[in-house]
């Protein structure tokens, strides 16, 4: 049921946000008349929680903001519980994939603007839950076209990834915003699948609707089970970091401040109709992340021996892009710049984990795992939901972590994969 948390009961919640410092972005531009209402999918998460404190206090007077999440496992409403007695926010429950959790946060808040984040985001995870990820990114998404076709808002702001272009080769030059979506993994094709939708409701429907395709973001408040965070919480805890294959992989990195700017940036100057990727200028790969890290708790970080002294090698990923590029120059355009240096986000970040990160998401010590496996207690919950047959035994005997195992036939297990879409979609049409 959809129902809207007061501040009574953040009161009671845990209270290791109390003197956490407030984390937003910097940029600020003349408010919108036709902006009132902005409705913030999966706004107890990592990104949209910086966007919802930076637009919640940024623009205050002017804009309500709407945090919209389910709460999943790795969201806390310690992210933005900072805003509880702020007049112009409100933490709304709901389900992107529940057409009457969504159109009742419209209505009631007479919503105007959406951006959507909420997603499963977890790339690991989809080796495993590509199911968990079609429903919540494509089928959430294309619920939340059809609600807000009918609701109708002045903007949609979809956010997606640069993982949708796939791998880009070590010389390869950084793609543009018109470039071929090549997804590799079913975290990046679900994304991939739900701008088809987004496009497809602007063109067919005229949802106002902007795409925007990011690097990585790190910073605080995003979830351990992430490289950055993961790795500061196993370091502060004395353990090894779990390294993907050789740890040549590289990806671009944005502080999460400057992400909060490109998305304050698009909400205000970009232009219905237009994809817009967010380009870091920061390529690290992984074993020299690992340094760094090293390098931030004091630990001897010189030659590749001290290096690998804190390094355990891991299964790599069933496929792992070794690089992602885009160009960013299209955003940059509209005023925006990147003003973190990797060196200063990751000591901020650093500092803020050995801080709050024990506290903050409660004990995260199973996510900490070097290929995350989801417990099996999770499993039975998921197959109870989801009406599949999940076996962890069997699982365990195939030898890939993090692989889910549908007992039954081939047949089987389309058919009841089938009445689950079915269902999903059938409260759409609803
Ligand atoms: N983190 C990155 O580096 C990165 C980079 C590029 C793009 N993105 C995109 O940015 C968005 C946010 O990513 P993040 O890393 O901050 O995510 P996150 O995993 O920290 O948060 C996702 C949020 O969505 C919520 N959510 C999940 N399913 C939901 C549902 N069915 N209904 C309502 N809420 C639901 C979760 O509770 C959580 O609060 C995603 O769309 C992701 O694909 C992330």
């Amino acid at each position: 049921m959809p129902c809207s948390i007061t501040s009574d009961t953040l009161k009671d919640h845990v209270s290791v946000w109390e003197d956490a410092p407030f984390l937003q972005g910097t940029t600020r531009f003349e408010p919108q008349s036709d902006v009132n209402n902005i409705m913030i999918t999966g706004g107890a998460g990592f990104i949209a929680s910086w966007v919802v404190r930076h637009l919640a206090r940024t623009y205050h007077g002017h804009y309500n903001i709407i945090s919209f999440d389910k709460l999943d496992y790795c969201a806390t409403l310690n992210n933005t519980a900072q805003l509880d007695k702020d007049s112009n926010f409100t933490f709304y429950k709901g389900d992107i994939t529940k057409r009457e959790d969504v159109m009742d946060c419209l209505r009631k808040h007479n919503v105007d603007t959406v951006m959507h984040f909420a997603a499963q985001t977890h790339v690991d995870l989809s080796f495993g839950n590509s199911n968990d990820f079609t429903s919540t990114n494509v089928v959430g998404t294309h619920a939340l076209l059809e609600c807000v076709k009918y609701h109708g808002v002045n903007k949609f702001i979809h956010v997606s990834t640069d993982e949708v272009y796939g791998e880009v080769k070590d010389d390869g030059k950084d793609l543009l915003e018109d470039a071929l979506l090549l997804p590799t993994n079913p975290y990046a094709a679900s994304k991939a699948a739900a701008e088809m939708y987004v496009e497809a409701y602007r063109k067919s429907f005229q949802v106002p609707a902007i795409v925007v395709r990011s690097n990585n973001v790190y910073g605080p408040h995003q979830f351990p089970e992430k490289v950055i965070p993961k790795f500061s919480m196993l370091l502060q805890r004395g353990q090894q970091l779990s390294l993907h294959g050789d740890g040549t992989h590289t990806r671009r990195y944005l502080y999460a401040g400057d992400a909060a700017d490109a998305f304050d940036t698009i909400l205000h100057k970009g232009q219905v109709g237009q994809v817009y990727n967010v380009g870091s200028s920061d390529e690290i790969s992984n074993f020299t992340l690992c340094s760094m890290l090293l390098g931030q708790f004091g630990l001897s970080n010189e030659t590749k021996e001290e290096v690998y002294k804190h390094v355990v090698h891991c299964e790599d990923r069933p496929f792992n892009d070794h690089r992602y590029a885009v160009d960013g120059s299209k955003l940059k355009q509209l005023g925006w710049q990147q003003n973190t240096t990797f060196a200063d986000g990751l000591s901020t970040t650093v500092d803020w984990y050995r801080k709050y990160g024990g506290k903050w998401w409660g004990d995260i010590s199973d996510r900490l795992a070097p290929f995350p496996t989801v417990p099996p207690e999770e499993h039975i919950e998921r197959a109870r939901n989801t009406e599949l047959a999940i076996s962890p035994a069997r699982s365990k005997k195939n030898g890939k972590r993090g692989f889910d195992e549908v007992e039954g036939s081939p047949e089987t297990k389309r058919r009841r994969e089938n009445d689950h879409m079915d269902s999903v979609l059938g409260a759409i049409k609803a």
